[in-house]
């Protein structure tokens, strides 16, 4: 998702005070005004639909969100704003640099409607190929937790082979998550995709510590 710049970017990202820009001296268990609360991650944030709703849902949870493009964060930024959230966090840069963020700080990582990245050249892109899954080793405070979900079969195949390898143990999944009895808080692909009636894939992968 790369959106067309938008005019006020630049002053939307300077005035967000919960945007991460110093991610190399940012310290992690110090950022959120309820420290020593579970800090789930979310990678590919998008316009950050998810974000919001989880932390509504769940204020008792400290989220980060990731997301590559700025374009794309200060679009998430805007709609952060008209919800009065403590429990939110943003960082701009590319998930091969979450290892250099976080040292075992994160409960949860979601996956939410990643780049399928469709060519076999460009395999390793995939935010589950093994490199990738190898880069999220020590992000984890113990248990490791990642949550995929995606309209992409090959995607979703690949993930489930790669997470094996890694030796996790998927201990939910569903082909159809709208029909499942799986308890889910919506993207904005996803309801994209299911208002045209395409099945989404769930999974829930962990590995002990
Ligand atoms: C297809 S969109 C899905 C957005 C959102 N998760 C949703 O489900 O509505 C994928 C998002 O992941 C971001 N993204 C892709 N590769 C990334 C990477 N390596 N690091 C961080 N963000 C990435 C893209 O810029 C895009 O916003």
């Amino acid at each position: 998702m790369r959106l067309r710049n938008i005019k006020n970017k630049e002053e939307i990202l300077n005035n967000c005070n919960y945007l991460i820009t110093d991610i190399e001296n940012i310290k992690i268990d110090k950022l959120f005004k309820n420290n020593g609360r579970p800090i789930h991650l979310e990678i590919g944030m998008g316009k950050g639909q998810f974000l919001i709703k989880m932390a509504l849902k769940y204020p008792q949870i400290n989220f980060i969100g990731i997301e590559k493009y700025s374009n794309v964060l200060a679009r998430a930024i805007a709609k952060i704003d008209n919800y009065k959230l403590d429990n939110i966090f943003l960082i701009c840069t590319d998930a091969i640099n979450v290892n250099k963020i976080f040292k075992h700080q994160i409960s949860c990582l979601y996956l939410n409607f990643s780049d399928p990245w469709p060519k076999k050249k460009h395999e390793k892109r995939r935010l589950t190929s093994e490199d990738y899954l190898k880069v999220y080793e020590d992000i984890f405070k113990s248990k490791k937790i990642i949550i995929q979900k995606t309209d992409n079969q090959n995607l979703f195949e690949s993930s489930i082979i790669n997470l094996n390898k890694m030796n996790y143990k998927i201990t939910e999944i569903s082909l159809d998550l709208k029909n499942s009895e799986i308890e889910n808080v919506t993207t904005e692909y996803e309801d994209k995709f299911v208002s045209q009636d395409i099945k989404i894939n769930y999974l829930k992968a962990e590995k002990e510590d």
